[in-house]
């Protein structure tokens, strides 16, 4: 059912608020995490996590979250490498692996190698009766509701959410952060639902981007640490929906080979919260801009008055913590993907040659 909307994965863009804070309130009582598996953080030394297209993407940015925040090691696979590279998984790993359908062969594949070699498993899916939940030591829900459309949206932010409240459990089982700063990671990103439902409002900026977006051949998306991710993200989006050539990159690399594609008609997202790192993300947009590169740039208002001058278009998001940027960024994403296939005339639930779920290899 559409409910109104003209596609599922407009319908799945806009359940993201409902979602998300149905999603933390199964998992957030009075202000503690409360995970109905017995997963203690304080018996693994390492993390190794392992997905496939989007989950992966979501793996990417989680690692930043457990490493910044618990302290943990973690390692970041693609399935069909890691099944058969056959990785030595030491003693005391976590082996999570997400997954929307939890029936993904390659991750499902991947899973069962890590299990051979003796790693507690622990699967993050959607479809909670899947093999993949069936065959962990653990499962969690994501709790997104059922995900019609093949480009996956709800089922990515929900994953992000409630891998970083793993992250906020691992840093309380190992004493990474104080019983406060965590206390306080959590009423911030309870406060991330209403947030996603403002920048949806973002919708009619991005449609305008959208059109131009449509007339190009080739686009880059940049970003730096959590949000470069988020730049695979991005372009992997608009791969599936519109058809055009996109890459992500790492904001930092772009000087080491990428940037000799710049010229006046590739668009380059830049996705840049007021992180840390912002002034860093910013000159590498300049750098982009005195190439004739036509930036779109996301940030909040005040990251757009101070470094918008000049820029080809912008979209101004609301202003969020840092560490939750990932969540609230990956709407602009979704949403520009969205309107270039419509404004392309693509297929926008069922792209062609993709499936929902791939269950072959
Ligand atoms: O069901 P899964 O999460 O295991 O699926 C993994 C990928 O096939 C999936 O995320 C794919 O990349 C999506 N079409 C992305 O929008």
């Amino acid at each position: 059912e559409k409910s109104g909307y003209k596609h599922f994965m407009a319908k799945e863009i806009a359940e993201q608020p409902v979602v998300l804070a149905d999603a933390q309130a199964h998992y957030i009582k009075d202000g503690n995490i409360t995970l109905p598996v017995d997963l203690d953080f304080s018996a693994f030394d390492r993390v190794t996590m392992v997905a496939c297209g989007t989950a992966y993407l979501a793996c990417l940015t989680a690692k930043y979250w457990f490493e910044q925040i618990a302290r943990i090691p973690v390692e970041v696979d693609i399935a069909s490498e890691f099944r058969y590279r056959e990785p030595p998984v030491p003693a005391r790993t976590l082996a999570i692996f997400v997954s929307q359908s939890g029936e993904t062969a390659d991750t499902l594949a991947a899973l069962h190698y890590a299990k051979s070699q003796g790693a507690t498993i622990l699967s993050v899916v959607n479809v909670t009766e899947s093999s993949m939940a069936r065959d962990s030591d653990m499962s969690l829900p994501i709790l997104a509701g059922v995900e019609v459309s093949v480009a996956s949206t709800k089922a990515f932010t929900c994953q992000l959410s409630l891998l970083l409240l793993l992250a906020l459990k691992a840093s309380s089982d190992r004493g990474a952060q104080s019983t406060e700063q965590v206390q306080s990671y959590l009423a911030h990103l309870q406060k991330t639902p209403a947030l996603v439902s403002q920048s949806l409002n973002v919708g009619d900026a991005v449609k305008e981007a959208a059109k131009l977006v449509a007339e190009a051949q080739d686009i880059l998306f940049l970003g730096r640490g959590a949000m470069f991710p988020l730049a695979l993200e991005g372009a992997l989006k608009l791969k599936e929906l519109s058809y055009i050539h996109a890459e992500g990159y790492a904001s930092g690399e772009l000087k080491h080979g990428p940037i000799a594609l710049i010229d006046k008609h590739v668009p380059v997202v830049v996705m840049a919260p007021r992180d840390a790192l912002f002034e860093k993300t910013i000159s590498n947009m300049q750098e982009v801009m005195a190439r004739g590169g036509k930036v779109l740039l996301i940030s909040d208002a005040a990251g757009i008055a101070e470094a918008g001058q000049g820029v080809w278009s912008t979209i101004t998001m609301p202003e969020i913590e840092p560490v939750f940027a990932p969540i609230l960024y990956a709407i602009p994403a979704q949403l520009l993907a969205y309107h270039t296939a419509i404004a392309k005339g693509t297929d926008v639930d069922q792209p062609r040659n993709l499936a929902k779920s791939v269950t072959v290899e």
